[in-house]
């Protein structure tokens, strides 16, 4: 074996061990940051009031894109639009990223 693709292979590992951090940053972040929508969203990701959605699990891609149209103003809702007004970018990141690291078990479906 040539000592080149082991010196890949060491690369690619630091990366991966790199991001963890970062990530585990920012899912610790959002949960902090979560207290702003607890009373509706719960801060276990499962709706507390019964026109509020589950937010627990939901991919973070989606959940940040929804932040972002309320934000811009391209969806709207009475709660929501204010409730995103002050978050940064950063906000949206960090609450998308604990909200989609949120585990849930779902049970089969009855036939
Ligand atoms: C006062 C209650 C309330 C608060 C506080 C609140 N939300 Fe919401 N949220 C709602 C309601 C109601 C909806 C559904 C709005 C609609 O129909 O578009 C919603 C929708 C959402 C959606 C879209 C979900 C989907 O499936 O499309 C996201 C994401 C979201 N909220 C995140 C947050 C975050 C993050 C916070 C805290 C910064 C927050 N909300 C604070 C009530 C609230």
């Amino acid at each position: 074996m040539s000592p080149r693709p082991f010196a890949a292979a060491a690369l690619v590992a630091a990366a991966a061990f790199a991001a963890i951090p970062s990530a585990a940053q920012d899912v610790a972040a959002g949960r902090r940051k979560a207290i702003a929508c607890q009373t509706c969203h719960g801060l276990d990701g499962l709706a507390k009031l019964p026109d509020a959605p589950h937010l627990a699990a939901q991919p973070a891609p989606y959940l940040e894109r929804a932040l972002r149209a309320y934000r811009a103003g391209e969806r709207r809702n009475e709660v929501m639009s204010v409730a995103v007004k002050t978050l940064s970018d950063e906000d949206i990141r960090d609450l998308a990223a604990y909200y989609s690291a949120i585990q849930i078990e779902v049970k089969a479906v009855p036939q």
